[in-house]
């Protein structure tokens, strides 16, 4: 096996490791709070592909958004690589929601506009299972 990984040209594995950490998300079953020092609720339910098939929403960056230095939206390309707390802190700045708002305008934002998904507190932050599901 090492051999094998050994004999790889550098651009290979890279593409491995992009390939392998794509894929994480399949099985995703709730938005981990780690980012958050004392999370206060349990981690919100959301089963990422099987969520976003239901949902019919097609494009990654509605979600994994890019901007540029004037706040536009990049239509072309998507943060997916990255957690929303890459880039979401736990203030608010300028027009950059803090980490918490960033999650609730999306989610609820969605499920409100579309009378579609859960708005109630205790439906996303379920409090048993959502982790040992
Ligand atoms: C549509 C789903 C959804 C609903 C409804 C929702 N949340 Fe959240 N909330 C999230 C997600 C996603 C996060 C990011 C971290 C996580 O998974 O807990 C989050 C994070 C939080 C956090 C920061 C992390 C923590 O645990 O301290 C708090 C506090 C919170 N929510 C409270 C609430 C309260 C109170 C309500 C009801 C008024 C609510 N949420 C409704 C999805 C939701
Ligand atoms: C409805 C919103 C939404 C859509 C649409 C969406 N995602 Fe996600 N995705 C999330 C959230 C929320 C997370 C967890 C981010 C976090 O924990 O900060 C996530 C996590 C991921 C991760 C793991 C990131 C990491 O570094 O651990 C990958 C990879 C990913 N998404 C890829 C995709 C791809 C590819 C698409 C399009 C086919 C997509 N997502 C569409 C909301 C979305
Ligand atoms: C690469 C950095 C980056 C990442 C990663 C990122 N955001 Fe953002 N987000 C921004 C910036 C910058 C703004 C402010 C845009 C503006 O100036 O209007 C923003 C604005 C927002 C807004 C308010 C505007 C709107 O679109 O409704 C929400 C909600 C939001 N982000 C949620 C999220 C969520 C949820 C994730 C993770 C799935 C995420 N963001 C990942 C940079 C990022
Ligand atoms: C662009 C719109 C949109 C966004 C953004 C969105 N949702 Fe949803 N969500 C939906 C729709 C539509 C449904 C109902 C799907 C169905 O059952 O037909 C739904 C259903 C759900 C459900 C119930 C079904 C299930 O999988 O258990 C949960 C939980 C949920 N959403 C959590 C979230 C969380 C957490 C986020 C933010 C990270 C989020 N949603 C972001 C549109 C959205």
């Amino acid at each position: 096996m090492m051999k094998k990984l050994l004999g790889m040209s550098i651009p290979t594995l890279i593409c491995l490791v992009l390939i392998l950490s794509a894929s994480s998300q399949e099985d995703m079953r709730y938005v981990s709070n780690e980012p958050f020092d004392n999370p206060r609720r349990p981690p919100s339910v959301f089963r990422h592909d099987e969520h976003n098939e239901l949902a019919e929403i097609e494009t990654c960056s509605f979600c994994h958004h890019v901007y540029d230095d004037k706040g536009q939206l990049v239509e072309d390309e998507s943060s997916e690589d990255q957690l929303c707390s890459a880039c979401h802190e736990s203030e608010r700045s300028g027009n950059k929601p803090g980490l918490m708002k960033a999650f609730h305008i999306n989610c609820k934002g969605c499920h409100k506009a579309q009378k579609k998904g859960p708005l109630m507190c205790g439906q996303c932050h379920v409090k048993t299972g959502a982790k040992d599901e």
